[in-house]
């Protein structure tokens, strides 16, 4: 399962990147506005800065929501560099230009899924990723976790090529969740992919190699 980190902050990103288990990084234009990167000069230089941090795909999303709209700010975007990802909201418009993308070779992450017939129409249209978002599920009782299993089994039905992006997860449950059910890929915070460092028992048994190798070498 691949890591992603969500975030536009330059340093998570060269956090995560240091550790040497990162393969992307996601944005979103409200990730983009936290950092308060704003104008379209740099918001490209900002995307620039994260593609030259990660080696892996970054994800930038259109903020267009009609076909043309949305195909000449995908096709600007990327002329940013190699990595990037055009990440297309699941609209009508979104799905036409989509399978344009996908017919020009342009790589595409298909966002704001919350429904197995949305990560459907994403898949026919030749997607590279669709993310479906967990936790925004599960803010609204509805279990973000059986979508995530719903799509994986629907994409290996038809042996789709889309990967499945694990998006909107909140904790390490999550994440181990969703390598349970074989999505391809999560995106998440940098404190869920630290977290996974977290045992008592690893804390004590460090602890205690250390103590008993001092008794005996000062
Ligand atoms: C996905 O690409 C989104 O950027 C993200 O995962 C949304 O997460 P949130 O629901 O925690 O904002």
């Amino acid at each position: 399962m691949k890591f992603f980190i969500d975030t536009a902050n330059l340093n998570e990103i060269r956090e995560a990147q240091e550790l040497g288990i990162l393969d992307g990084v996601t944005t979103n234009p409200s990730l983009m506005a936290k950092e308060g990167i704003s104008g379209k000069n740099n918001v490209f230089k900002h995307y620039k800065a994260i593609c030259d941090i990660v080696d892996g795909d970054v994800s930038a999303e259109v903020i267009a929501t009609d076909y043309k709209g949305i195909i000449e700010e995908g096709e600007e975007l990327i002329t940013i560099d190699p990595k990037i990802v055009v990440k297309v909201p699941m609209i009508k418009d979104g799905i036409k230009a989509i399978k344009y993308f996908s017919q020009k070779g342009i790589r595409t992450n298909c966002t704001l899924v919350f429904s197995p017939g949305q990560a459907l129409l994403a898949a026919k249209a030749g997607a590279t990723y669709v993310s479906p978002f967990i936790g925004r599920l599960d803010d609204i009782s509805q279990d973000g976790m059986e979508l995530i299993a719903q799509i994986v089994g629907i994409y290996r039905n038809y042996d789709y090529q889309t990967e499945v992006l694990a998006a909107s997860v909140r904790h390490t449950m999550h994440l181990i969740n969703c390598a349970e059910v074989g999505a391809d890929v999560v995106t998440c915070p940098l404190n869920v992919i630290t977290g996974l460092l977290n045992h008592p028992l690893t804390d004590s048994g460090l602890a205690k190699f250390l103590a008993d190798h001092k008794k005996v070498n000062g």
